[in-house]
């Protein structure tokens, strides 16, 4: 972890918004598994269930993301991770199917585990493309998943007493009173003319500062904090599927939905195309769907590599200080990768591979 944590130090102290990448190209014989992150096992399972057992892209997502559920990849994907200020676990998963375009997504579902099996029943058994809360839990439990189940764990706990004891610092609000202690919140102009002066008096700090610029807030956007999987698949037939799946932002404001189940923003599939998964800061990334970017410049024509610095350079250019990758995937196999303000790393498993090998992308 320490020559990420350098890596992503020096991201952040760059000026400059430098992006670098790799290409690789494949033969074009399917299948192929591409995972964000060296999620190795997870990679293994959507391989073994795709080319051992031939299932589809869509089957061989749900294995692979639910692999990475059950062993809680990097604390961050599956239950037992990510606190909100309520110190609740709540998952967000999606998939897609790149030859329908069906979609199925969950977000900030509570008390059910098996949130990629969740967004699967969503895209099987609904006309719909997402549900949320606590009607996605009712829904998944009565489509027959395993719940109510309680989704912390000791370390998610442990992790949430000490932040409240940090008086819940640092967080994701802004341009609140109190700024630097534990809510309720209030809006600033509402706040009682006499917490607003005495803040004023105590030296004009401005709560409105960006994550970046605070050393402590800088902490809670980090490689244990971000790390959605997303995972594509090209199956035998050369169909393609995405999935992802994360228990979200740590300290996020409760009801807080990030780019996991949001189609076109961590993953997107078309079989006439490709497939794409980002991963990074996704309160920032939702806002530019890059892998729809992604997806739609490779159409039109870009490699898969320069469709991803594309993507991810459109981010940079407004937001300078993002974290956050992209994974490309052709429908021939080349794949690729770009990043900014961090390191990035993503599996592939293909026939000619012994075994499921990582590619580094460095900013
Ligand atoms: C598998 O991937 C490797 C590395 O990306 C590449 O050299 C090889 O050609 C690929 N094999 C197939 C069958 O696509
Ligand atoms: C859920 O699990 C956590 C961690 O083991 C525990 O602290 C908490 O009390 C449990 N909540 C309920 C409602 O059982």
């Amino acid at each position: 972890m320490a020559p990420k944590l350098a890596s992503f130090f020096f991201c952040l102290l760059s000026i400059s918004s430098a992006l670098e990448l790799v290409e690789v190209h494949g033969s074009g014989i399917y299948p192929i598994v591409v995972s964000t992150w060296s999620f190795r096992e997870a990679v293994r399972a959507a391989w073994k269930s795709v080319n051992d057992y031939g299932s589809s892209a869509v089957d061989a997502v749900i294995d692979g993301c639910s692999a990475c559920e059950e062993l809680r990849c990097d604390g961050t994907v599956g239950p037992g991770g990510s606190p909100d200020e309520n110190g609740e676990t709540t998952l967000d998963a999606l998939v897609m199917d790149g030859t329908t375009m069906e979609v199925g997504a969950v977000a900030a579902m509570r008390y059910v585990k098996d949130a990629i099996n969740a967004a699967k029943l969503v895209m099987d058994h609904t006309e719909h493309t997402l549900l949320v809360g606590e009607k996605a839990s009712i829904f998944a439990i009565s489509m027959g998943l395993p719940g109510p189940t309680n989704l912390s764990s000791a370390e998610s706990i442990e992790k949430w007493v000490k932040w409240k004891e940090n008086n819940c610092l640092p967080n994701f609000r802004k341009n609140v009173i109190p700024a630097k202690s534990c809510g309720p919140y209030h809006l600033y102009d509402h706040a009682s003319s006499v917490i607003e002066s005495s803040c004023k008096l105590a030296g004009g700090e401005s709560s409105e500062k960006t994550w970046y610029e605070d050393g402590n807030q800088a902490n809670i956007i980090g490689y244990h904090n971000h790390d959605t999987i997303s995972m594509a698949v090209i199956d035998k037939m050369g169909h393609i599927a995405v999935g992802t799946s994360t228990n979200g932002a740590t300290f996020k404001v409760p009801g807080r939905v990030g780019d996991g189940p949001i189609a076109g923003s961590a993953a997107y599939a078309d079989d006439e195309v490709g497939a794409c998964g980002a991963t990074g800061d996704g309160d920032i990334m939702m806002r530019f769907l890059p892998c729809y970017q992604v997806i739609e410049s490779m159409r039109q024509g870009m490699t898969p590599r320069h469709a991803a610095v594309d993507a991810i350079s459109r981010i940079a250019r407004k937001y300078p200080d993002f974290v956050g990758a992209v994974f490309a995937l052709d429908k021939d196999g080349v794949h690729a990768g770009a990043c900014h303000g961090w390191m990035f790393q993503y599996s592939v498993r293909n026939s000619t591979m012994k075994d499921v090998q990582v590619f580094t992308v460095v900013p």
